[in-house]
């Protein structure tokens, strides 16, 4: 039964049953507690807590899954990382009874499996399911196995839904170990699990305790899918099936390694075929490689795939061909992969570009170090194990993933001091972040926190208004609280409301000035110092500020305004990145600030100066086509269902703030904005540049900053125009003829000087005098010591047998460089030794080797001098 028909067939079977089918949700979780989609339920989780209700009761989907725990198994008969994971699921509708019925009726009636062949294990506190399969079901009782939390009761492995579960199993038969009386239990490899039937009824803490009821009882089930092929297509293991079996075969084609040579080169390919799938999913669902959460992921199997196939004797590409291969195998039923190919080959190609040309120095360094250490072993007779420093050089310089690194020493039997590693990682991550702001410290923030219990949340009336007045409820000076503030001090004050907008959504905090009964203070800055509690930083100006005054805020209306318009621009350009790059370059970090904005995001390459200049003159198309921005509150999910862009990462409430820029952009967005994109004026993209890995950061200036920006170029160009005596237009091709004419005289000059250094040697040359054979050169020559090294080389090389000294005297010193041919090295003639005769009269020493040596001293006075000794030195030397 090929992949396709038991897909099929089980989508029939739950729509007969009036199942709605649900699509795969991304491999991207909408979930922060989440790295990657790892359950068909993940997508469900608001169902389940209750949070949102479905428009159905029962659902059906064939789900993309990503587990990494698994990964150091991928190679045997049956794991893998990316696998399709069906699911029928039920919201507070059918039950146990039903779910295991369904469950058993499928799998031997329209899959037709043996019942002889499975097992089923409940979780030993569930009285109920284990009477439903006996007594409802009819599964012989031998063969209902009873175990503990750890196998049957189910999690996501984050707080949220969970329940008590039941598996079924498959028997394998003779050929994959003995038969078990515990059935699973006892032999994992000759029983494998084909579905998880989860009854939802939990909510669990961090820790997985159950600490509530779920609002209503559900059923969340999932069957591998290559399970269920690797099962029903009678296949030696998952990788001899009709899916990944064509990738084994790509991989195996690519490295020119027949599957079955042995038993560690079939692990390889089997890694390939899983690696080379899981990449392609991940990258067309957004992910680009990193070194953090999903990115990592990422990068992991990508690096991992790659040496293996260098294990396997492939040192060209191998990713590409990999991708190519999943996308033509699975692209029929995931047309995301159609959709996404260019992108994905060109992440791929990448990646192993890049980690090619440092792999085999990193493994290298590694090898050795695991040398040594099996070495340091034998003597010690102890765990032989690398040093963290090693592990964090490799990654560090030669991007091994830390996992990679672990996995290679492993192999040799030797440890990796994970602990040394992940200090120097934090010391790194602490480096950075010294290197940013730091945050008020914790008792200041522990004050404000009482201050926050104290009064509630700020109300904030900024978008709105620009003045207002708000009552001073607290008072900080470092980590104390305070009454009063006289003129001079700077502390942190809380309003029960206020007009200033504090940093938060990559928007600056606002400036301005408060004034009380009995003084005035500037305000510096703003932050959020909890949730819904706004610290403002006062410098007190005159007079005194205390708790309990009434003030007037005012903001500075400049630099607000300046801040509305950088913001407005930011999510415009957000908007046509993703529209011109694609759905990957979202947002990875923005900082708005009065008059320019920094707006980081995911890409792979550099965007060039002709996309940029198309995407800065879109901006500045959007901001005149003054287009009208809205702001609205609304339910979380209602703004999601629009298609609001949310930030990865960012926390949002229940109720959240849309922004909406024309009809095209919509943000969920807490930052204030100009009502027309008109007034923010100018716009226009200043820089482009890379900042980690596919990580890229466009600059932008806006409003007065632009205009000034540019009329600083234009400035520019006047000057340059004037110091050519062009037109400005002509002022670029100008230069360029400059630069051309400059190269050329460059050219003519070196040949001159080579001509003349020749002329120099040739001269030199002949009036070298002839002692006992041997010709002796020893004169002055005023050139740098370099010059006169090359020039003494140049003459050995002319004269055959001889030597050569040549001296030279700058400001305040002299120096010597003596040669000697290698005939007469042999005869025990030494350059430096001959130099030594004269290193006293010049005040220095000599350094060197017999056959070119330089000494050089303070005395340039004493050149001729000491060229003198050099010279009778010299003649002693040859003396017969
Ligand atoms: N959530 C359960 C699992 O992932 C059943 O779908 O195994």
């Amino acid at each position: 039964m090929e992949t396709r028909a038991i897909r099929e067939q089980f989508l029939a079977f739950f729509e007969e049953r009036d199942h709605v089918r649900v699509p795969s949700s991304s491999l991207i979780p909408n979930d922060p507690a989440l790295l990657l989609t790892n359950a068909g339920m993940n997508q469900f989780k608001p169902y389940f807590l209750g949070e949102q209700t479905p428009s159905f009761a029962r659902a059906m989907t064939v789900q993309k899954c990503f587990r990494t725990v698994d990964i150091d198994e991928v190679g045997d008969s049956s794991h893998l990382t990316f696998f399709e994971m069906l699911g029928n699921f039920s919201f507070g509708d059918y039950y146990k009874e039903q779910a295991c019925l369904w469950a058993w009726e499928l799998l031997t009636e329209t899959f037709g499996m043996d019942a002889q062949q499975l097992w089923v294990t409940v979780y030993e506190g569930d009285d109920e399911a284990a009477e439903i399969w006996a007594d409802v079901v009819g599964v012989q009782s031998e063969r209902i196995v009873r175990l503990g939390k750890d196998d049957n009761f189910w999690s996501m492995d984050v707080a949220g839904p969970c329940g008590p579960d039941s598996e079924i199993f498959f028997d394998l038969g003779k050929d994959y170990g003995d038969p078990s009386p515990l059935g699973p239990a006892g032999n994992e490899e000759r029983y494998v699990e084909i579905w998880n039937l989860v009854f939802m009824e939990n909510d669990c803490d961090s820790a997985i305790e159950p600490v509530a009821d779920l609002p209503k009882k559900n059923i969340d089930t999932g069957s591998g899918l290559e399970r269920l092929a690797f099962v029903l297509q009678g296949a030696k293991t998952i990788f001899d099936t009709d899916t990944l079996g064509v990738l084994v075969a790509e991989a195996a084609s690519l490295t020119g390694v027949a599957p079955g040579r042995d038993e560690r080169s079939d692990i390889g390919l089997r890694i390939l075929a899983d690696h080379g799938r899981g990449l392609t999913f991940l990258a067309a669902d957004g992910v680009l490689p990193s070194n953090e959460g999903r990115g990592y992921v990422l990068r992991r199997i990508m690096r991992r795939a790659i040496r293996q196939a260098r294990l396997l004797g492939r040192d060209r590409l191998v990713l590409p061909r990999l991708v190519e291969a999943t996308v033509r195998l699975m692209g029929g039923f995931y047309p995301e992969l159609v959709a996404n190919k260019d992108l994905v080959l060109e992440v791929a190609e990448r990646e192993e570009a890049r980690f090619s040309e440092t792999l085999s120095q990193g493994l290298a360094q590694l090898e050795s170090e695991i040398g040594r250490a099996s070495g340091t072993r034998r003597e010690a007779k102890a765990g032989a194990r690398v040093g963290g420093d090693v592990a964090f050089k490799l990654h560090d310089t030669y991007g091994f993933p830390i996992d990679l690194t672990v996995e290679i020493a492993s192999e040799h039997g030797v440890d990796i001091d994970r602990a040394g590693f992940e200090s120097l990682m934090e010391a790194q991550r602490e480096r950075a972040r010294r290197a940013r702001r730091t945050a008020s410290d914790a008792g200041e923030r522990s004050v404000l926190a009482a201050m926050l219990d104290a009064s509630g949340p700020t109300e904030f009336l900024g978008y709105e208004h620009l003045e207002g007045e708000g009552e001073l409820i607290g008072l900080a000076d470092g980590a104390k609280s305070v009454a009063l503030a006289a003129e001079g001090q700077e502390v942190d004050a809380v309003f029960d409301s206020t007009v200033f907008y504090a940093e938060g959504g990559g928007q600056v905090g606002d400036m301005g000035t408060v004034k009380t009964p009995s003084g005035e203070a500037k305000v510096l800055d703003v932050r959020r110092l909890a949730p819904g509690l706004t610290g403002h930083r006062l410098r007190v100006l005159r007079g005194e500020v205390r708790v309990g005054d009434v003030v007037a805020q005012g903001v500075d209306p400049v630099y607000r305004s300046g801040c509305q318009r950088a913001h407005t621009a930011t999510h415009i350009l957000h908007w046509i990145l993703r529209d011109r790059l694609g759905e990957h370059a979202t947002q990875a970090g923005s900082l708005v600030e009065p008059g320019r904005l920094r707006f980081d995001f995911n890409h792979f390459d550099s965007l060039g100066d002709g996309l940029i200049a198309d995407i800065s003159s879109e901006l500045q198309d959007r901001v005149l086509s003054d287009d009208t921005v809205r702001a609205y509150e609304t339910s979380y999910d209602f703004a999601r269902s629009l298609g609001a862009m949310a930030i990865f990462g960012e926390k949002y409430g229940d109720f959240v703030r849309v922004v909406e820029v024309g009809d095209y952009s919509k943000e969920l967005c807490g930052g204030t904005h100009v009502p027309h994109t008109s007034q923010i004026a100018v716009a226009l993209v200043t820089s482009e540049s890379s900042i980690g890995a596919n990580l890229r950061r466009v600059e932008a200036l806006v409003g007065r900053d632009g205009l000034r920006f540019l009329a600083g170029r234009a400035a520019v160009l006047a000057r340059s125009a004037e110091l050519l005596k062009a037109n400005p237009e002509d002022v670029a091709e100008r230069v360029e003829r400059l630069l051309a004419t400059g190269k050329d005289m460059e050219r003519r000059l070196a040949a001159q000087d080579r001509d003349a250094a020749e002329f120099d040697a040739q001269a030199l040359a002949r009036a070298a005098a002839d002692v006992n054979g041997v010709r002796v050169l020893v004169a002055r020559r005023d050139a740098p010591v370099d010059a006169l090294r090359s020039l003494v080389q140049t003459l050995k090389s002319r004269l055959g047998s001889g030597v050569v000294v040549l001296g030279a005297a700058g400001e305040g010193h002299a120096n010597l460089v003596g040669g000697v041919t290698k005939d007469l090295v042999e005869r025990g003639v030494s350059a430096r030794e001959l130099l030594a005769a004269g290193s006293e009269t010049l005040g220095g020493g000599e350094g060197g080797k017999p056959e070119l040596a330089i000494s050089g001293g303070p005395r340039q006075e004493g050149l001729d001098a000491a060229l003198e000794q050099v010279r009778e030195a010299v003649l002693r030397a040859l003396e017969p």
